[in-house]
């Protein structure tokens, strides 16, 4: 009997090794092209693939030199675009590269796809909430069909960083506060930016931004100063950026913050020596927007020629609208502050990625109006765009009010966002338009037909204190059977460069939602913002809050399938809302202290005028119908270092209706070499369940998921009891004990 495992064994063998083969012989092929290329190139040519310049749309960061970059192009002197859209438009740029350049060597365009190109999806924040990493992925790689139908082959996104501060506008551009879901969500958003292979039409390099520490900013004041321990940087902020090296991510940008005095984009240590060196980046690094430049105001640099020097010392390989190594590598090099081999090497990863995008090949493949037209705005497209503002919002609370009859004859639609199409789409939209949004007022509308009347009145405004609004909406309440108010920030109020120091309602919507509260109707609040708010008196006040974030072109048909019943809400808070900002930063995973709060006890640490939990937690979410579960059950009482821990919780969906649930476990190590935070996430599994259903979720734990950066900052675990503790938030939670032995 001839073994047939020894067969498949050399099969698996053969076809691996042919693969690996492949693998390594179309890298081989491609490195050889490169040099084919480079050895044709002048050293200014060179230079040139180094720096990209921003054209004629929209300016993404402050004002630039007004230069004619067509002739630049033409000179050799461009290697990339930014802000440049469309299939004919991208096609024509592309021309003078290809065809008016001496070599001919193809542009790469990049834009800031970040939360979809033309059909816009909630912010992701608010994506992030849906806690559902296929629909993430999926509306990743519907932006990525749309935005290179329009020419664009890389994207500025995802964005990665970790915030614990709502006052950080960019806070909305990212996953929320916790690292290792933040891994999670980034590594899915790069799979569906970059799909299988570059070589596609319909897949563009991702971006792994903004590396590193930019979310810690002090005061939550976007650009300012980042101070914090290695191993806060080790254990919270890196860790999304070394998943998205794991990912195959093809791009990285460096951040315009210092980090403990060094700013990024000039870090050696972090750049060359941890990104490329001890983590093996082989993609290329982007600074961003003039940050090369910018190590001029940083006070690290006397001018352009230093930024230069320090940028390329610390392994930045492209310079983002910062004209600084055009204009002076030639100078470093020949002063001998660096080396042709540093221009190579960072000549030589952006080749690479271009002839990976196949535009050596076919330089016009992304410029197919063609496509470009049916792919935008497609009704595919826009029906997963509702799906996705239905598994991003979060139901905050709701006390017999929702869902809402159909059979309503009047509903009164109050507050500045119910109809104000430009504040869905948020704010880095990229070709998003608002005429394009289905707002609220449309989306009953769409729910309801004629069946219920709907009046509206605006109420009050984002802005200023004028109440003249408030009688005409008072008085449209009155005479409604139900009131929903529609409240929250404006677009331009979270993003970049739009830090608040106030996390409140804007405006007097507050007052506005407090009048309409007396008047002891049915109310529904519906908040669309970018970042958590703090709403203490409105949570005490509305007897239903439902978080809906800014959420994109179909947001208005996705909280009328809510409110209505239609999609059972099943999203969960990833970034805690503080109760004021002056407990900020909040997030769950805190450490104890010396002296933990204990009510009634002054000397234990406490705030004297508000609480010290946040007034609604990281992973809370309701749904229309409820869930028990059962105590966390351990298939051992200890584990050694190789082995799994099985944890085990059943949930039941104890209510009347079908629903999802995102079951999550936390992990706590007791006691540390260091201090270790009372929870930390280590698993999440999103389920259905119908009603009376119960579903056993099963989690496994093992040592590495214990490790972290001991007081020797060595990554490992170390033995010890742990809690584990499963539920429904990382507050509503029961525990089981465990202890991991040598
Ligand atoms: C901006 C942002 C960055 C963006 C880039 C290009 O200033 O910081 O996230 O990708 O410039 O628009």
């Amino acid at each position: 009997m001839i073994n047939m495992r020894r067969i498949w064994f050399v099969l698996i063998a053969m076809f691996t090794s042919l693969g690996v083969l492949a693998q390594s012989s179309k890298h081989d092929e491609i490195a050889q092209k490169v040099d084919s290329v480079m050895n044709r190139m002048t050293l200014e040519e060179k230079i040139g693939q180094l720096n990209q310049l921003t054209g004629d749309g929209e300016v993404t960061g402050p004002v630039t030199l007004n230069q004619d970059y067509q002739q630049q192009i033409r000179q050799g002197m461009v290697g990339s675009m930014l802000n440049v859209n469309g299939a004919e438009y991208t096609r024509k740029i592309q021309k003078i590269a290809v065809e008016e350049s001496r070599l001919g060597i193809p542009l790469i365009f990049g834009y800031d796809v970040i939360h979809g190109y033309k059909t816009i999806f909630p912010v992701p924040l608010g994506e992030s909430s849906s806690w559902d990493l296929e629909a993430i992925e999926k509306a990743s790689r519907i932006a990525a069909r749309e935005a290179t139908a329009a020419g664009q082959h890389w994207t500025f996104a995802p964005m990665m960083d970790i915030s614990r501060d709502a006052r950080w506008g960019r806070v909305m551009e990212g996953a929320g506060e916790d690292p290792y879901y933040g891994s999670k969500v980034a590594r899915a958003r790069i799979r569906g930016f970059q799909g299988e292979d570059f070589s596609k039409a319909n897949t563009m390099l991702a971006c792994a931004k903004h590396y590193v520490g930019y979310g810690a900013a002090r005061g939550g004041r976007d650009y300012n100063t980042v101070d914090m321990s290695m191993r806060r940087l080790h254990e919270t902020f890196l860790p999304p950026f070394k998943a998205a090296i794991d990912e195959g991510v093809a791009t990285f940008m460096s951040s315009f913050n210092e980090l403990n005095g060094v700013p990024v984009t000039g870090s050696k240590e972090l750049v060359q020596d941890l990104l490329k060196d001890q983590w093996g980046f082989d993609g290329f690094i982007v600074s961003d927007w003039g940050s090369i430049q910018e190590m001029i105001p940083h006070g690290v640099a006397a001018d352009k020629y230093e930024a230069g020097d320090l940028a390329m010392n610390a392994g930045i390989d492209m310079d983002m609208e910062g004209h600084v190594y055009i204009e002076e590598l030639k100078n470093l090099l020949n002063d001998g502050r660096i080396s042709e081999a540093q221009i190579n090497e960072a000549v030589r990863r952006i080749l690479t990625k271009k002839f990976e995008l196949g535009l050596f090949e076919d330089p016009y493949k992304y410029c197919d109006p063609e496509r470009e037209e049916q792919e935008l705005l497609s009704e595919e497209n826009r029906a997963f765009a509702r799906k996705s503002a239905q598994k991003s919002m979060v139901l905050l609370k709701n006390e017999g009010v929702l869902p809402l009859s159909k059979d309503l004859g009047n509903i009164a639609l109050v507050g500045p966002l119910v109809q104000a199409d430009e504040e869905y789409i948020g704010t880095w939209s990229a070709r998003g338009e608002g005429r394009h949004v289905v707002n609220v007022m449309e989306g009953f509308r769409n729910k309801l037909g004629d069946q219920a009347s709907l009046t509206y009145a605006k109420g009050a405004s984002f802005t200023g204190q004028s109440k003249e609004g408030f009688d005409e909406a008072l008085q449209k309440a009155r005479q409604a059977d139900a009131v929903v108010a529609v409240v929250g920030e404006s677009a331009m109020m979270s993003g970049e460069a739009l830090s608040r120091m106030n996390i409140g309602l804007p405006g007097l919507q507050q007052e506005l939602v407090l009048e309409l509260a007396k008047l002891d109707k049915p109310l529904v609040v519906v908040l669309m913002n970018g970042r958590p708010l703090a709403i203490p008196e409105v949570d005490e006040k509305a007897p239903a809050i439902l978080e809906a974030w800014l959420p994109g072109t179909e947001g208005g048909n996705a909280v009328a399938d809510i409110i209505f019943g239609d999609y059972n809400p099943s999203g969960k808070l990833t970034a805690s809302f503080p109760y004021d900002v002056g407990q900020v930063p909040v997030q769950y995973e805190h450490k104890n202290t010396g002296r933990p709060k204990v009510e009634g006890q002054r000397y234990t640490s406490q705030y004297i005028d508000g609480p010290n939990k946040p007034l609604y937690p990281f992973g809370y979410g309701l749904s229309y119908t409820s869930f028990e579960y059962s105590r966390p059950v351990l298939n051992k009482q200890q584990i050694n270092f190789d082995e799994t821990l099985r944890v085990q919780v059943d949930v039941k969906n104890t209510g009347e209706r079908a629903g999802e649930e995102v079951v999550q476990m936390y992990v706590r190590d007791l006691v540390g070499s260091v201090t270790r935070p009372v929870k930390e996430l280590k698993g999440f599994e999103k389920i259905a369940l119908e009603p009376g259903q119960t579903k056993t979720v099963t989690f496994k734990l093992r040592a590495d998921d214990l490790a972290f950066y001991t007081r020797d900052m060595e990554y490992k675990a170390e033995p010890g009891e742990f809690k584990v503790f499963t539920g429904s938030s990382s507050e509503d939670v029961q525990s089981a004990s465990f202890k991991l032995r040598r």
